[in-house]
């Protein structure tokens, strides 16, 4: 059987690289953009991929997703709520922490998962054992302190509570709710002198989601599947 995955913020950084090896490994790829004139790279993979198809979809806005989830081909097996803003560094005392900047990033780390979940939910409950994975960071976690980026670290911290009542909630329905770190991936967001590429990052990620179980939902892990600490 073909599986299908839909990822969020496809255009570039993880997403774009979880796009590549999931075409790759012949899977059915629905990869979602904010801005598909914009995503170059992704536009040219739906030329000679005849299992990706684009989507214009904002994660911040319920409308984007309805429209793009009306526009979805296939059941989903796999959700991948990628999509992540970081734009406020330094300490609570930053600049960079104006009223703008804290909407920003709550609403595409924590409403941005939450509403794609929520309008995606018909199209995973069809399928059996579906899995959701939410994208989330190390940073979030309660035992990773540091005075740098509050905010951002109170968003993922928020995207894991997210991924805990939603896995509950699912329980029933057998889908498999979780979170992962991606680790310290050499993108836009995470730098030159991040730790791995976007490409191993990709690959471990895909593996642990390919292999995900119902006794792995409600958990948040490390992208080669250590467990990690919420
Ligand atoms: N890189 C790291 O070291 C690291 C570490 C821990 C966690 N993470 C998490 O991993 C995820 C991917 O990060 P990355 O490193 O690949 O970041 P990135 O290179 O900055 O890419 C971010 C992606 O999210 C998209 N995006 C942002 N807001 C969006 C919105 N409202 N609607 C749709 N798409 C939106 C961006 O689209 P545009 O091109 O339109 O802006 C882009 O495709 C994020 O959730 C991030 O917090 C990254």
């Amino acid at each position: 059987m073909t599986e299908t995955i839909l990822i969020t913020g496809a255009n570039r950084g993880i997403g774009l690289a979880l796009t590549k090896i999931s075409l790759m490994k012949n899977m059915n790829v629905e990869a979602c953009c904010r801005n598909l004139r914009n995503s170059k790279e992704l536009n040219e993979l739906s030329q000679r991929h005849s299992n990706l198809n684009i989507h214009e979809m904002d994660v911040t806005s319920a409308q984007s997703i309805i429209n793009t989830s009306q526009n979805v081909k296939f059941d989903i097996d796999i959700l991948v709520c990628n999509a992540g803003v970081n734009n406020g560094k330094g300490n609570i005392f930053s600049k960079d922490h104006n009223e703008k900047a804290i909407m920003d990033v709550m609403m595409a780390n924590v409403a941005g998962p939450f509403l794609t979940i929520q309008n995606f939910y018909p199209n995973l409950n069809k399928k059996s054992q579906s899995k959701v994975a939410i994208i989330s960071s190390l940073m979030g976690s309660q035992v990773h302190l540091s005075s740098n980026a509050p905010i951002y670290r109170a968003s993922k911290a928020a995207a894991n509570n997210l991924m805990r009542t939603i896995s509950n909630q699912f329980l029933n329905d057998n889908i498999i709710v979780t979170s992962f770190h991606p680790g310290w991936v050499r993108t836009d967001m995470g730098g030159d002198q991040a730790d791995i590429s976007p490409e191993e990052s990709a690959e471990g990620l895909l593996n642990q989601f390919l292999n995900l179980s119902m006794e792995d939902t409600g958990q948040f892990f490390n992208y080669d599947g250590k467990a990690l600490p919420l």
